[in-house]
């Protein structure tokens, strides 16, 4: 593992991975895949199911390690760049104890992240998702989109400067998943770097760059508009049909 100081703040790419290669079993999850994150961008992973966008950011956040090629997580590798603390990850199904109050969960992943200041930190991150009147509620109680709320305001704890969101706004009703958007918005802003995974077209185009992954690859990468005109089609959910099959 790299010492923490070895991770190249500036780098120009957060993420660099290259001929990425990730088998379970007989099943091969990344078959190669290429793709590279500008430090400070929404970056929006789009692909079916099935297609490895969880796998490949699970590699991202170290909690998987590829068989082949190159990966590179805010110029070191990813398990360096997750002991610094410079990560956050939003699973894709919520990982919070439902039987204790959003305090509690927020408090036990400050601890986890060694944060200090928790109490302000946790006023932040709720302010944030716009949920500081419901701290002290048992989070069984909340509605589905709160949770999910209280999902990425756990991940905000430690301010990452790289956010991997996996599937953040599925279940989450329009209003929210505008709410959300502006969220992501403003972390960008202030220059966190974002991958959002995603299979919603719409969402796609709120991102600032987009790959398009099939089957463990990604056929294409750029903005939505450079996709489209690649493609020559009038809409993204054709662009990507007609990127696989040219594939
Ligand atoms: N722990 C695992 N053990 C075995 N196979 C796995 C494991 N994790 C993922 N896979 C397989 O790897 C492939 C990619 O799965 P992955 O979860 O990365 O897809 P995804 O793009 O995130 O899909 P979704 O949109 O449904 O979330 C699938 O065929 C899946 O069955
Ligand atoms: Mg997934």
């Amino acid at each position: 593992m790299f010492p923490a100081d070895e991770l190249n703040v500036e780098t120009e790419f957060a993420v660099d991975a290259q001929g990425v290669r990730k088998r379970f079993g007989a099943i091969e999850a990344l078959r190669g895949l290429d793709l590279a994150i500008r430090a400070g961008e929404i970056y929006g992973l789009l692909g079916p199911n099935g297609s490895g966008k969880t796998t490949f950011i699970r590699c991202v956040a170290g909690l998987l390690r590829p068989e082949g090629g190159m990966l590179t997580v805010l110029g070191g590798a990813p398990s360096a760049a997750v002991s610094a603390g410079r990560v956050g990850y939003m699973t894709q199904a919520a990982a919070l104890y439902g039987d204790l109050s959003v305090d509690e969960n927020l408090r036990f992943f400050a601890a986890l992240q060694g944060v200090a200041h928790a109490d302000e930190r946790i006023v932040e991150a709720l302010r944030t998702v716009d949920l500081l009147d419901r701290q002290r509620s048992v989070v069984n109680t909340l509605s589905s989109g709160m949770r999910t709320r209280v999902s990425l305001a756990a991940t905000l704890l430690h301010r990452p400067s790289l956010l991997l969101l996996d599937e953040p706004t599925v279940g989450v009703d329009p209003l929210l998943r505008q709410e959300f958007w502006a969220y992501f918005r403003k972390l960008a802003a202030s220059g966190t770097t974002l991958l959002v995974s995603s299979h919603v077209m719409d969402e796609a185009s709120r991102c600032d760059r987009l790959g398009l992954i099939r089957a463990g690859a990604v056929l294409a990468e750029g903005t939505a508009n450079e996709l489209v005109a690649r493609a020559g089609t009038p809409d993204l959910e054709s662009a990507f049909l007609a990127l696989a099959e040219a594939r």
